[in-house]
This record gives structure tokens, C-alpha cells and sequence, in this order.
């Protein structure tokens, strides 16, 4: 009931940018899901995991059909799509949101949690939810909850012993503004790349170094091509679930409920997946037999403190994350 509660706020906020009508009664529907991860990763397996509970729970009226790998296009064309109604859901990154509304952008700040399961924590904490409510009115989709994937690291194609080794290497970064001034402050020309290219441009020497997790780095065996990883946890690496406010403005109420409730759990459970998985990934890189250095913050001096600068206007949100992360 909460969570039904939870989406009904967001539909109110909606109505300033769109005429909501719930229709009376139910219309079968196939609901179009993408994401960018590629199908064996584990957002698309719980993205059909909620499809498979939606078709259940509505006795074969409604499915969801799961699009992975960017098939519909990057996240930001994902976005519009979402927003014209082309596309009913979406699992994405907060990249390409945090571009359109800067706030959520403080969920990256570097060194905010020290792993996943405190990052999950995080994202059910008040201060990630109450940032959820700015999606309808600003983006015109409404989000259901928040995923993650693990956290973010440093892989190499050279060994890299101090901070300085990296000066002037190219890096992959997924295209958003909070790592793109990570990396200029650490002093790394850094390549905005969405996932489905990076394969490509570490075996062509397009970039000489990427920013990844472990789960992605096993996905893509981007092993074969980078042999030094600095295991960082520099940064968290949120998710979040969208459904279209066109498509949800369409929606009966009941089938509000079961789409929002659905989503709003196997994001729950993708959250508790990540928790688990962690160290059951740091094995499987480690018998890769890539070299792998652990290093913290102290690894990468006065970045924290820069980034918080160039990052001023959000630094109460910020505060506030720090905030509740110290007291886990
Ligand atoms: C990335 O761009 O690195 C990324 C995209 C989706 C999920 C996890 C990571």
C-alpha cells in the first residue's frame, strides 16, 4: 500500500506537464522495457523476472518484452522515447538523468559508500527517494525505485602504481558530467563511451583505460584486454526504474498497481542481488589472473575535495548523502 501511496504522489506531481486520464478498466498490453546492459546481465534478468510476475498477476493480459543491449538506442534516446510514449519502461543508469537534472548527479560523488550493499542502503535512504519525486515534473517519467550495479573501478591495458600513472591516459567513461570532472580533476583525458563500444575501443587503442565494475568486466571479458585493475570502489553506481508518464497516464488504476509494485520489487530485490554478489565477484576477476591493486581515496589526493567544489551547487544534497552514509 505504501509503495501504491509512493506512486499516486508522483502521478500528482505529473499533472503540471501532462492531462491525466485513468482510464476505467483494464486494456492488454505488451510493455516495452530497454536497457543498455546486455541480456545476461543481471538488470535485464530481473527486468524479466517483473515481466514474467505482471503476466501472472494479470492471468496472460499483460507482458513486458525486455530489449536489451541498447537495441532501442542509447539511454538518451531512451529518454525521449519515454517521454513521447514510443517506449512504456526503462531500467537505465542515472547518467543520462543526472544530465537532464543535475541534483542526482550527488549520488555519484567520489568515496560516498565503501560498497554496494551501503550504496542500496543509500538509495532506499530519505534523500535519494525524495529525489525520485523530481522525475515527473521535470522528465515526465515517473520512477519506481532505484536498482544499482556494483561499484565502479579502474582497468588498466598498463600497470599503474601511483595516481600519476594515469596522467594523460585515455579512459572510458559512460557519458555524464560526474565522472567527466572526476577524471579531468585526477588529470585523465577522459572518453565518454556508452557500454556496447568499449569492447572495440580497448582492442583498437582508442582508450588506453576504462571506468567499470566487476559484473561488467566478467559480461564483456574486457580481462582479454586490460590486464591492471585498480580496484577502487571510487563511486556507486545507481540505476534507477522509469516507466512513461504518457504510458502510466493511460493506465487503470489497478494496473498502476501492478506495474508499479512489480517494478518497485524486483528493484528491491536487484538491490539485495548486488549485496551478495559483490564478493563473489571480486573472486571471479581475481581468477582471471589480471593484476589487481585495492586502493582508496588516500590513492587519489585531494580529488574528493575537488570534485565537491566543482560540484558546490549540490553540496547540501551532498552533505547530507555523506550524512546518512557515515551513520550505516
Ligand atoms: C556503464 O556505462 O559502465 C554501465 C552501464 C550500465 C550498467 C552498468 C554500467
Amino acid at each position: 500500500m505504501k509503495k501504491f501511496l509512493a506512486h499516486t504522489v508522483c502521478v500528482a506531481a505529473l499533472g503540471a506537464s501532462l492531462a491525466i486520464s485513468a482510464t476505467v478498466g483494464a486494456m492488454a498490453k505488451d510493455f516495452r522495457l530497454g536497457t543498455i546492459v546486455p541480456a545476461g546481465h543481471f538488470w535485464s534478468k530481473y527486468a524479466t523476472a517483473m515481466g514474467e510476475a505482471i503476466k501472472e498477476q494479470s492471468g496472460g493480459a499483460h507482458t513486458v518484452t525486455v530489449f536489451p543491449s541498447g537495441q532501442l538506442g542509447d539511454e538518451s534516446q531512451m529518454v525521449q522515447q519515454l517521454q513521447s510514449g514510443a517506449l512504456d519502461m526503462a531500467f537505465l543508469t542515472i547518467a543520462d538523468v543526472s544530465n537532464r537534472i543535475p541534483a542526482f548527479g550527488a549520488l555519484y560523488a567520489p568515496f560516498l559508500v565503501d560498497n554496494v550493499g551501503d550504496g542500496a542502503k543509500l538509495l532506499k535512504g530519505e534523500t535519494a527517494q525524495k529525489l525520485l519525486e523530481e522525475l515527473p515534473g521535470k522528465m515526465g517519467v515517473l520512477g519506481m525505485g532505484y536498482g544499482i550495479a556494483a561499484m565502479r573501478q579502474m582497468l588498466s591495458t598498463t600497470p599503474i602504481e601511483t595516481s600519476a600513472d594515469l596522467a594523460g591516459k585515455k579512459m572510458r567513461i559512460t557519458p555524464f558530467k560526474p565522472f567527466r570532472d572526476l577524471y579531468n580533476i585526477i588529470g585523465i583525458a577522459p572518453t565518454p563511451m556508452p557500454l556496447p563500444d568499449v569492447y572495440d575501443a580497448l582492442a583498437n587503442g582508442q582508450v588506453d583505460a576504462i571506468d567499470v565494475d566487476l559484473e561488467l568486466i566478467m559480461n564483456f571479458r574486457f580481462d582479454q584486454r586490460a590486464k591492471h585493475l585498480l580496484l577502487t570502489n571510487h563511486a556507486m553506481f545507481p540505476m534507477v526504474g522509469l516507466v512513461s508518464g504518457r504510458v502510466w497516464a493511460e493506465l487503470s488504476e489497478e494496473d498502476r498497481k501492478l506495474v508499479g509494485d512489480n517494478m518497485a520489487k524486483a528493484l528491491d530485490d536487484l538491490l539485495a542481488e548486488y549485496g551478495r554478489l559483490e564478493p563473489e565477484l571480486v573472486s571471479q576477476v581475481k581468477a582471471t589472473g589480471i593484476e589487481v591493486k585495492e586502493v582508496g581515496p588516500e590513492f587519489f589526493p585531494g580529488v574528493v575535495e575537488k570534485w565537491e567544489e566543482t560540484w558546490k551547487d549540490q553540496k547540501p544534497l551532498i552533505d547530507r548523502l555523506r550524512a546518512e552514509a557515515a551513520a550505516m
